[in-house]
């Protein structure tokens, strides 16, 4: 498709299905050297062969390494095996929950199980690619996924509007204390996207029929698409670009 990446070592956190597969699949197709697909299990969600199998079919070396992004020995064996192709150049720390309810009365054991993912989880992995990168001297790109839940609140995604709302400004604060290293840091934020996440979370399935409606495009997106946001801002192409946002949900938080 493209050569962006070439020569790039990708680390895909939550990588064996939907959004996360889709980056891990499309940094192949933009010419990475080698995928590393993180999750707790290989088995996707949506069915069908691992991510590893596509990516290997498409002539690029992939590897799974079985990893709980909750559990920091984890995230840093993750990152550890990169060392077999020369170590990370992009970090996409993407794998994320909902909660079947997040309402404004969600319970202290959710949330607390939610930003365990979704926060613990995105830093855990922002921080053993940076320290990697600056052990080897290397300049890098680390994605943080967002979400416009992350951009916008709403009444039914109380905890997940505030994890991802705290992804955006942690990218921010972490291109500031990585930006003299080299090493740059951004935020994705997808709309709604046809993955397993959105099917099976019932709120969310309901809204996405009226966000397609609304949504300035008049759809909602597919997992490629954000995808391939996330190889531009892996690659050099962004070079100059770190600390943002990048809105990906075909026009939808930018109208009323
Ligand atoms: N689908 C959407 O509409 C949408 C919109 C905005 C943002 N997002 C975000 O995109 C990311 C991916 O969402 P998706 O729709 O592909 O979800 P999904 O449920 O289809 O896939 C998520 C993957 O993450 C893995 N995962 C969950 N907990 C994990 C953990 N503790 N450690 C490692 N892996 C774990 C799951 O096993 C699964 O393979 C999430 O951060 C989500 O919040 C999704």
């Amino acid at each position: 498709m493209s050569d962006i990446l070439t020569d790039k070592v990708v680390v895909v956190t939550g990588a064996a299905s939907g959004i996360g597969r889709a980056i891990a699949v499309s940094a192949a197709q933009h010419g990475a050297k080698a995928v590393i697909i993180a999750d707790l299990t290989e088995t996707p969600l949506e069915g069908g062969a691992p991510a590893v199998q596509e990516i290997e079919g498409l002539g690029v070396a992939a590897r799974f390494v079985r990893t709980d992004v909750t559990q920091r020995v984890q995230v840093d064996a993750l990152v550890e095996a990169a060392s077999e192709f020369g170590g990370v150049d992009v970090m996409v720390c993407n794998a994320g929950i909902t909660l079947r309810s997040d309402g404004a009365d969600v319970s202290e054991e959710d949330f607390h199980r939610l930003m365990a993912v979704n926060l613990d989880g995105v830093l855990f992995g922002a921080q053993a690619a940076a320290r990697q990168m600056k052990n080897r001297g290397k300049a890098g790109s680390i994605v943080l996924m967002g979400s416009m839940g992350g951009i916008v609140g709403a009444g039914f995604t109380v905890a997940y509007s505030t994890s991802k709302g705290g992804v955006v400004l942690m990218a921010k604060a972490l291109a500031d204390a990585l930006g003299p290293d080299g090493i740059r840091v951004n935020a994705v934020c997808p709309g709604t996207i046809d993955t397993h996440l959105l099917r099976t979370t019932p709120d969310v399935a309901a809204a996405a029929k009226k966000f397609a409606e609304r949504t300035p495009l008049r759809r909602i997106g597919k997992p490629s698409e954000i995808g391939d946001a996330v190889a531009y801002l892996g690659s050099d192409l962004s070079s100059y670009v770190s600390g943002t946002a990048l809105i990906v949900d075909g026009g939808l938080t930018s109208v009323v």
